[in-house]
């Protein structure tokens, strides 16, 4: 278990914690709010108890309970894992939690044997792709119209690595 402190003094500290089945109804809840097709509770219980899946999620320190205020979850075979989902709950959003927690993922990853690691991202996803890339993630290639839109239309998915 990792504790942030906010640079700028909020009270409200983070901590990053392996996910535990409890969580899915809270990661659910986030994941319906960030993309237009969402996992539900059941999905996401089944990937926290995989033993094949890495899923670590940031807490409001002292707060104990299931609801993080962001989490990740990633596949892992062998020495390579791919990113599977990263969502952060929206009043938390563009405070640099994302940041820490993939930090401290990428130390789990790593912990566990993970060398590589995989992921896609909707190109135009501003977010998403400034904080791969200021984590060392290159492009490696794409898929024109991989996801599907809510409002019908297709997006590219940008595909990136990063070794560890
Ligand atoms: C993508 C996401 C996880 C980023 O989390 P976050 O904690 O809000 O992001 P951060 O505050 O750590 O900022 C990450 C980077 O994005 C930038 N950023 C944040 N919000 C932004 C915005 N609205 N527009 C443009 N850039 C933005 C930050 O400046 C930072 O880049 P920098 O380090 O180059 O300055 C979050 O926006 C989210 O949950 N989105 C919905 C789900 C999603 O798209 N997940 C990714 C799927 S691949």
């Amino acid at each position: 278990m990792s504790l942030l402190r906010w640079p700028w003094g909020s009270s409200e500290d983070l901590t990053a914690q392996r996910l535990q089945p409890a969580c899915a109804a809270a990661l659910a809840h986030i994941h319906a709010a960030s993309f237009a097709h969402g996992w539900d509770e059941e999905a996401m219980a089944a990937m926290i108890l995989d033993d094949m899946i890495q899923g670590d999620g940031l807490f409001v320190a002292g707060q104990p309970g299931n609801a993080p205020v962001a989490f990740v979850l990633s596949r892992c075979v062998l020495d390579e894992a791919e990113i599977l989902t990263i969502a952060v709950a929206g009043r938390w959003r563009g405070r640099r939690a994302s940041l820490r927690l993939l930090q401290h993922h990428l130390q789990c990853l790593a912990a566990r044997g993970v060398r590589t690691v995989h992921l896609e991202v909707e190109e135009g996803n501003t977010p998403a792709l400034r904080l791969y890339s200021g984590f060392g993630f290159v492009r490696t290639g794409e898929r024109k119209g991989y996801y599907a839109k809510a409002d019908g239309s297709r997006a590219t998915a940008v595909l990136m690595t990063r070794e560890l």
